[in-house]
């Protein structure tokens, strides 16, 4: 099977280790597993209970109430609508593995995160890109996804809230998504990893599991909940479909990790805890992005509403790699091109790590930004070799 190289994950695999400002990263500020037990409490208690696990495959789907905690991120489902994968890039492929066949016809936005095309593209299917523009806000244009989709659809696959650009598609936006897919008999996948990071205080995005009799809905502890290391992820939908994912599932996972799942269950258990800590600091930092964004004469962006990451455009004739290999090697700052996104003259930031990291992180961009500015204006000015 052909696929295309994964853009965003080699270009982190490349640089991300050594990176001295990471403002690359999409996780909220990650945990240890000390912050997550002191967060949660009777850390003495958790520590002999996993002391004492005999450790088998345990519960195959996941355990109970785990799949019991995140159907009631859910308005609809309950345990038997959730499937434990690995991290919300297993649910994905999980979810795409079993609707996609060859020859059917797939509809995906550009930007977001690659898998969500190319692993239908490597399936065999008919995929046809919607491009996502910044004078849309980055969201659909819904008479460009009703002509794509045709009256043959097998997919919509859709990233709420985007990654890259932080858009957020409202409930009534996606109502009228389901209303074009209804039309043209396709399911709709969204990958909802970042749901439940919006930034306006009482926004709160509905899932398309919960909107549309075939929609799948992907999601993760990396994100929202600071646990990348856990690697579980989940695929939610229609009880028909979960057991299809079932089947394939079986061939690839068997079960996920029992010590990760028992850490999953105390984030879940607090997970009110958790986001006291992650909503004030991403809203917080994308405040101080906000206003570092305005002061940069050289930089425009859409606002992100939510999420973890913003989408930003430079005004230097730059290929996107350039630009982010010369900052890197300009002053350790890191940040994702554009190019892996397909999107030229622009870049990706990660704005959601500590603020302080994030301040430091916008100061060598900005040192790097004063540069090329010069550079742009005269030959007298500084030279930064691209
Ligand atoms: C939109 C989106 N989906 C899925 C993933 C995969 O994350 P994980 O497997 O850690 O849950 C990412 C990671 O960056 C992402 O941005």
């Amino acid at each position: 099977m052909k696929i295309e190289r994964f853009g965003v994950e080699e270009w982190m695999n490349a640089y991300e280790e050594n990176a001295r400002f990471n403002i690359a990263e999409t996780c909220v500020e990650s945990l240890t597993v000390e912050e997550l037990l002191d967060l949660s409490g009777g850390k003495e208690s958790f520590l002999e209970e996993l002391l004492s696990r005999k450790l088998t495959y345990g519960e195959i789907p996941g355990t109970f109430d785990l799949r019991a905690h995140i159907s009631r991120l859910y308005e609809t489902l309950d345990e038997k609508n959730i499937l434990l994968a690995h991290g919300g890039i297993g649910a994905n492929f999980l979810a795409l593995f079993t609707l996609v066949e060859p020859g059917d016809r797939v509809v995906a936005v550009k930007p977001t995160y690659q898998q969500l095309y190319s692993v239908p593209e490597a399936l065999g299917a008919d995929v046809r890109i919607l491009r996502l523009l910044p004078e849309n806000g980055f969201l659909p244009d819904l008479e460009d996804l009703e002509r794509l989709a045709g009256d043959r659809c097998k997919l919509i696959v859709l990233n709420n809230p985007n990654n890259p650009t932080g858009a957020l598609m409202t409930g009534s936006f996606l109502k009228e998504v389901a209303r074009i897919a209804e039309r043209s008999g396709a399911w709709i996948l969204c990958d909802e990893v970042y749901r439940g990071l919006e930034h306006e205080p009482g926004v709160h995005t509905p899932s398309i599991a919960d909107l549309y009799e075939r929609g799948v809905a992907t999601g993760s502890l990396s994100k929202v909940f600071s646990l990348a290391g856990l690697r579980l992820g989940w695929v939610a939908g229609p009880g028909d479909f979960i057991r299809e994912c079932f089947i394939r599932r079986d061939y690839t996972t068997i079960s996920c990790g029992m010590i990760d799942e028992m850490l999953a269950l105390r984030a879940f258990s607090f997970k009110d805890r958790i986001l006291g800590r992650n909503l004030p600091l991403v809203r917080k930092n994308a405040l101080l992005l906000d206003k570092w964004v305005s002061g940069e004469k050289h930089l425009s962006y859409v606002r992100p509403k939510a999420g973890t990451t913003a989408f930003i455009r430079y005004g230097f004739p730059i290929p996107s790699e350039d630009f982010c290999r010369g900052l890197f090697e300009f002053n350790g700052a890191f940040l994702v091109p554009g190019k892996a996104f397909d999107f030229e003259g622009w870049f990706r930031m990660g704005y959601s790590c500590s603020t302080e990291t994030l301040e430091k992180g916008l100061k060598a961009v900005s040192d790097y930004l004063k540069i090329l500015g010069e550079e742009a204006a005269g030959p007298q000015g500084r030279s930064i070799r691209l």
